[in-house]
């Protein structure tokens, strides 16, 4: 069964696999190391058996401000309802801790990924004009809650 929990230290090697995978990029294992021991509840994945297949990675930029910086799910199980589950889970933290919202940045022309946050209450609160290393721009997407 897949279900969602805290990622732990020990997942890195499949959470990088993951990440690579699903955001086509390798991220470095020290820096997920790194935001898994500053935010244990704010890292979350979907885990089946010893694999990771989904995950949201967040930080506290601000103490009364979350930051989601990656999120994925496995294209072999989107569509399911398991990147809501994970901005839920991940919500739920923040309203725990008394974060009253939360933001991200998403491509301009990742529509799916845009009509997925709109779906979950997000709404754009700025342009960012070649915000990305490839010179993309990208859109600062807010959430209050
Ligand atoms: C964006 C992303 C995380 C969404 O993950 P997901 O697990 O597919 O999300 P969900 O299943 O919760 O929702 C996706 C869609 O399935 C629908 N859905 C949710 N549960 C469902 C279910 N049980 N049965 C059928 N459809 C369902 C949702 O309504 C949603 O519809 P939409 O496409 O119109 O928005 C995933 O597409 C992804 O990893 N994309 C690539 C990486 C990426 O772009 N990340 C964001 C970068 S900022």
């Amino acid at each position: 069964m897949m279900y969602i929990t805290n990622a732990e230290p020990g997942d890195v090697p499949s959470l990088i696999e993951n990440m690579g995978q699903t955001l086509g990029k390798l991220y470095d294992p020290g820096m997920l190391l790194n935001l898994i021991n500053l935010w244990p509840q704010g890292c979350l994945v979907v885990r089946f058996a010893n694999n990771i297949n989904g995950f949201i990675i967040g930080v506290k930029d601000k103490p009364n401000n979350a930051k989601v910086l990656y999120l994925g799910v496995d294209n072999k199980i989107r569509n399911q309802g398991f990147g809501t589950r994970l901005m839920q889970k991940f919500i739920t933290q923040c309203i725990i801790e008394g974060i009253p919202m939360v933001r991200l940045e998403v491509t301009t022309d990742n529509i799916p990924a845009q009509r997925f946050y709109r779906k979950m209450g997000f709404n754009i609160e700025k342009r960012l004009t070649a915000f990305y290393e490839d010179g993309k721009d990208g859109f600062t997407l807010v959430r209050y809650f």
